[in-house]
């Protein structure tokens, strides 16, 4: 490993690989083995990096790979690209009707900006116990497709967990896709997730799907819990009690409680196993509740009359050869900032937020934690709120950027949010208010009119050390009615 010396936000160098097509990227892994990393979102990736917990020697991007973000209904199951984001998978219409809890999960996930640029096979790929996507996948009877030098295998979801950090993937092998099956008539799920703040990792996530039959018969459930063991987990003891039983509150309460005697929770640094196990109890019981309210919803037993085969948005760039970019050296890119093309020469390591603030000298754009934690380096990218310290420069490289500098027409009248910020008077050391406003800007060019709760929910990984909170969601409020 290089150490660069003037580096404060990435200290390793690496040789950076861009392939475009799923064999290539396997091909390379393969050829450089624990040296290399794969990198898709770059959420979890960059921050172990700039931790220096991992310092690898290869990247390899998945990004420029065509149709790895899709999102394609057949007939009878709904595939998701590995690259699809968290954001996307929440907002498709089938993931909400026929897999409410996958669409809770990835409505929980984090800030805005981390459910943008954070993808499904990443969430899976580092097999953590506290995935917030694996108990809903595993519940659902999640499928991989995974290729590697060998070719390309199918997996079991509940075969690839095999401890903390470590999964059944082989050397050289990348997840391409989840499937899941289309539910059977009569499936209502739920998920719920407790977490030390908001955007924070789950001390606890649960999720239940359960099939409701004729006479108030249960015929199957599956309860899947992350957080509460080594690996993401079901309850299966639990399970038995309710499969083939006739409905009742009381029933629920008792498979609750042996759901929380099954788990086998730790005390760290987020939570104590007691409140684990009571986390646990509480949600099943809530969520047995939903998930069965939900299954007796006729929409639910619709899918043959979606457009079976249509994929989502995919890449249309098209398969030629791998692009290679040396530790050492060095490209031109070019990007649009703010309405204007703009170059740069970047190095692999080199971060977005760099460039802007360094290359550009558009200042606006604030580095705070470096860790993809406080928000204050957001900028848009393609009208999407990303994380401009976890963006490698070179991946930004064709793309349209947005900073707080951009927000203002030419002649220098503000945005009506930056007019709203003043007036309100939603900011105090101001450090965080470029990364406040231009979150607000992303959310209110999706929904103009959004109500408060919406207001909080997009900001909530958007933090401000003067708390000044109550004023921001004010100004934010005022710029939608305006
Ligand atoms: S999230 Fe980028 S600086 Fe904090
Ligand atoms: S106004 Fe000071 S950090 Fe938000």
């Amino acid at each position: 490993m290089n150490q660069m010396t003037n580096s404060h936000i990435l200290v390793n160098a690496f040789d950076y690989y861009e392939p475009e097509t799923v064999a290539d990227a396997a091909a390379l892994l393969a050829q450089h083995g624990n040296r290399a990393r794969l990198l898709a979102g770059g959420t979890d990736l960059l921050v172990q990096m700039k931790i220096e917990r991992l310092a690898p020697d290869v990247v390899i991007s998945l990004n420029r790979i065509p149709g790895l973000d899709r999102i394609e209904v057949r007939k009878d199951s709904l595939d998701l690209g590995a690259r699809a984001s968290i954001l996307s998978i929440e907002r498709h219409p089938l993931v909400r009707t026929h897999y409410q809890a996958l669409a809770e999960a990835c409505a929980n996930f984090s800030s805005t900006q981390v459910q943008t640029m954070g993808t499904i096979g990443g969430n899976l790929g580092n097999a953590s116990p506290a995935a917030d996507s694996a108990p809903s996948l595993l519940a659902f009877g999640a499928t991989l497709t995974l290729v590697g030098p060998q070719g390309e295998r199918r997996l079991p979801l509940a075969e690839f967990f095999v401890g903390p950090g470590r999964s059944a993937l082989q050397p050289g092998e990348i997840i391409t896709a989840v499937a899941l099956p289309q539910p059977k008539p009569g499936v209502g799920s739920a998920f719920a997730k407790v977490s030390r703040v908001t955007n924070d990792i789950a001390k606890a996530n649960c999720a239940v799907v359960l099939t409701q039959g004729a006479g108030n018969l249960i015929v199957d459930c599956r309860l899947a819990f992350g957080s509460v063991a080594p690996t993401p987990m079901r309850a299966r003891r639990a399970e038995a009690l309710l499969i083939g039983q006739a409905w009742s509150e009381a029933l629920a309460d008792a498979a609750a409680e042996a759901a929380a005697a099954e788990v086998t929770p730790i005390d760290d640094v987020r939570s104590t196993a007691a409140y684990r196990r009571e986390a646990v109890r509480v949600m099943v019981s809530d969520g047995l509740r939903l998930a069965w309210e939900r299954a007796g919803d006729e929409e639910t037993r619709r899918w043959g009359d979606r457009e079976i085969g249509k994929p989502g948005a995919g890449e249309t760039r098209g398969c030629g050869e791998t692009q290679r970019l040396g530790a050492e050296e060095k490209r031109q890119i070019a990007l649009r900032v703010n309405g204007h093309l703009q170059r740069a020469w970047v190095s692999p390591h080199d971060l977005l937020l760099n460039v802007v603030r360094n290359d550009l000298e558009l200042t606006g754009t604030k580095y705070g934690c470096g860790i993809g934690e406080c928000s204050a380096c957001t900028v848009l990218m393609d009208g999407k709120p990303v994380l401009s310290c976890l963006v490698l420069a070179v991946e930004a490289a064709g793309h349209d950027i947005t900073t707080i500098e951009g927000l203002a027409q030419p002649d220098g009248t503000l945005d009506p949010l930056q007019e709203a910020f003043i007036d309100y008077g939603a900011y105090q050391c101001g450090y965080c208010t470029p990364g406040q406003i231009i979150t607000a800007k992303s959310l209110l060019l999706e929904n103009p009119h959004p109500t408060e709760d919406d207001v909080r929910h997009h900001l909530r990984g958007n933090m401000c050390r003067c708390t000044g909170y109550a004023a921001i969601v004010r100004a934010v409020l005022a710029a939608g009615e305006r």
